[in-house]
């Protein structure tokens, strides 16, 4: 999927809604006009809303069919609105404005064996690597999915379906994660061929992270969504572009990348979640919070991406 072709929006009927769990709903979107585009596992939609509001959604039904696209939704209690739309004004007949797929969280072709980790909702994605799989006839996976509990676990009736029960590992912590996956235990050597994909809450992806430390970089991978609408986390900060001899203040509401685009300056970004890599940039000072999920604590040193990190003070960056 070219970056132009994902960047078109297109309007699509809501087919259906369904429960599919606490505060998840279940979405069927179909193309109101022509076919939709296809899609591979891991793959996301954004759902374009009013005043600019845009969500992304991971694709979960399977990847060989897409005369549809089955997205789920939680609906945030402290969202600020999204999800609360799409969950009480959004029926069976309803249209809506959506984008890509694209996808940041692709399935290697040919790892020796995949473990999958989905914190909740982060099922998504998960699901419709475990279809995929499970058309290929791969075995040799690995599902640990977490939530609170079962009542809040999506696609608990579809897993028997689509894999046998020896590959998944159901843990429902109750809402205190020392109950939950063990996933410093999990992960405590690595293996040779094997991928870890992860996706939930980011204390869970920061744990895989931590506890993966001594794993190959490209044998994790990480899904996450950050809201395009503003409202990054932090105190405002400055940025000093080095080589450019510019300085910038980066606003509670707005990241990096945002603040150097709306100066003028181009940044080759991705996921703009952390995730991809794609942002990578050398500081040559200041004290940066890093965000991300790809960075290694010896690179935290030397680099940070500008899509995601913030700091204390003023950051210099080489550019
Ligand atoms: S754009 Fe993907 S990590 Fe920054």
């Amino acid at each position: 999927m070219s970056n132009a072709t994902s960047q078109v929006r297109r309007v699509v009927l809501v087919s259906s809604v369904k429960e599919l769990a606490r505060n998840i709903k279940g979405f069927e979107l179909k193309a109101t006009q022509g076919r939709l585009s296809p899609f591979t596992a891991g793959a996301h939609i954004t759902v374009h809303l009013e005043h600019d509001v845009q969500r992304q959604y991971s694709i979960c039904n399977d990847p060989r069919d897409s005369s549809k696209y089955q997205i789920a939704v939680l609906k945030e209690a402290n969202g600020r609105g999204a999800s609360r739309y799409l969950h009480e004004a959004v029926f069976p007949g309803s249209t809506l404005l959506i984008s890509g797929p694209v996808n940041h969280f692709e399935l290697v072709p040919d790892a020796a064996r995949y473990v999958l980790i989905a914190g909740g909702i982060g099922i998504t994605p998960i699901l419709a690597m475990v279809r995929e799989l499970s058309a290929r006839r791969f075995a040799n996976v690995r599902l640990h999915y977490c939530a609170r509990s079962a009542s809040d676990a999506a696609f608990l009736d579809v897993l028997p379906e689509i894999c046998i029960s020896e590959q998944v590992a159901l843990h429902f912590d109750g809402g205190n994660p020392r109950f939950g996956l063990d996933v410093r235990h999990l992960l405590r050597e690595p293996e040779h061929g094997t991928h870890v994909y992860c996706c939930g809450p980011v204390p869970l992806m920061r744990s895989v992270r931590e506890a993966a430390t001594a794993w190959p970089k490209d044998a994790l991978h990480f899904e996450s969504f950050k809201p395009s609408d503003g409202e990054q986390d932090g105190d405002a900060f400055d940025i000093v572009l080095r080589r450019r001899g510019t300085r910038l203040t980066v606003p509670t509401s707005k990241s990096i990348v945002q603040v150097m685009r709306e100066n003028g300056f181009d940044v080759e970004t991705s996921c703009e979640a952390g995730t991809c890599g794609t942002c990578k940039t050398r500081y040559t000072s200041g004290c940066p919070i890093h965000n991300d999920f790809v960075l290694s604590e010896q690179e935290r040193n030397e680099f940070v991406m500008v899509c995601c990190a913030r700091a204390i003070g003023t950051l210099e960056l080489d550019l």
